[in-house]
């Protein structure tokens, strides 16, 4: 039996393999599918302190290998997640990691207070969402605002600080090390690609917001670039996503720098994606003899 276990930040994962926030719910849906607690974590929905009901439709549209989405941070609110989707999860053994967004500072750390005092294993500040007006992707794109953000909300963090980064800049890796000179515990990237698409009959953006999100396989190459990027630049554990859809994919985001990986898109496509990826990497341990993914990650040999 290969030893699957990652340690990320103080916290055990039994895998490296964890469902990418808003493609997964609160995973009340997967886990009529399959025993959710196979995963080695769930990065929950993105959450804000009030309910959001998100952009109108359409918000979903299909590019070559990938989708663009604008759903804006959809979602039942904090409360209402601690209340009735936290005790669901907390039943599982899984690593919970609660991805929170906000439209000011002041957002993102009250609910880093609050879900400091929860069971929550994790908290993800996305500062990288491109489909909202306000806050979002616009703390996740300077190292002054990303490192800002980060300062104030450790303050009030008593878990264990993700930092979601954007791959929509100049220099991911400046980024990364901004943020974690201010106390992030880990990174994980990339968020989405902003994108376009439109309808040629009627002239107009297919979605209703004009703009959304790029992900799904077409992304991989840009996130592996990006995750190698930013590894080399930080000390802090990095978990890699975008685009992976095999267990390959996985192991090539390892070799890159990735301590874990988030599985999101190919989950609309093959809803057992994750759990064909846990089990074909621990066939990739055991067939290449090694003991742990510690000796697979950052363990490219670049040119
Ligand atoms: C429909 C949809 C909703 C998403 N919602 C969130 C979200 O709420 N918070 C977040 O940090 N990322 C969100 N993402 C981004 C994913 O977590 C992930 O970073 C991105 O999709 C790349 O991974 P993938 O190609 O495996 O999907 C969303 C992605 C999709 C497709």
């Amino acid at each position: 039996m290969a030893d699957l276990t990652v340690n990320i930040a103080g916290v055990a994962f039994k895998n490296p393999v964890i469902a990418a926030s808003g493609t997964f719910g609160f995973g009340r849906e997967y886990n009529e599918i399959f025993d959710i607690k196979k995963l080695g974590g769930i990065s929950c929905k993105g959450m804000t302190l009030l309910e959001k009901t998100g952009n109108p439709p359409p918000r979903i549209a299909e590019t070559p290998s990938g989708i663009l989405n604008s759903i804006g941070l959809q979602n039942p609110g904090v409360e209402h997640f601690i209340k009735y989707d936290l005790p669901f999860l907390a039943k599982k053994d899984v690593v919970i990691i609660a991805n929170t967004a906000g439209s000011t500072v002041e957002d993102y750390c009250k609910m880093a207070e609050r879900l400091s005092e929860t069971d929550i294993h994790m908290v993800e500040l996305n500062i990288s969402c491109p489909n909202v007006k306000e806050g979002g992707v616009a703390f996740g794109t300077s190292c002054e605002s990303a490192a800002g953000i980060t300062k104030e909300v450790r303050k009030y963090c008593k878990k264990p600080l993700i930092v979601k980064l954007s791959p929509n800049v100049t220099n991911i890796g400046e980024i990364a090390q901004a943020v974690e000179a201010e106390g992030a515990d880990a990174v994980s990237l990339i968020n989405t690609l902003t994108g376009m698409r439109i309808d040629i009959r009627s002239r107009r953006p297919i979605l209703k917001n004009n703009i959304g999100g790029m992900s799904g396989p077409a992304v991989f190459p840009v996130a592996v670039r990006m995750v190698w990027e930013v590894s080399k630049r930080v000390k802090i554990p990095v978990i890699g996503m975008g685009g992976i859809s095999k267990w390959q994919d996985a192991v090539e985001m390892m070799l890159v720098g990735a301590a874990a990986v988030q599985v999101g898109t190919a989950m609309f496509h093959d809803a057992y994606a994750p759990v064909k990826i846990i089990e074909g990497l621990e066939k990739y341990l055991v067939d290449n003899k090694l003991e742990s993914f510690s000796e697979l990650t950052g363990k490219v040999q670049a040119w």
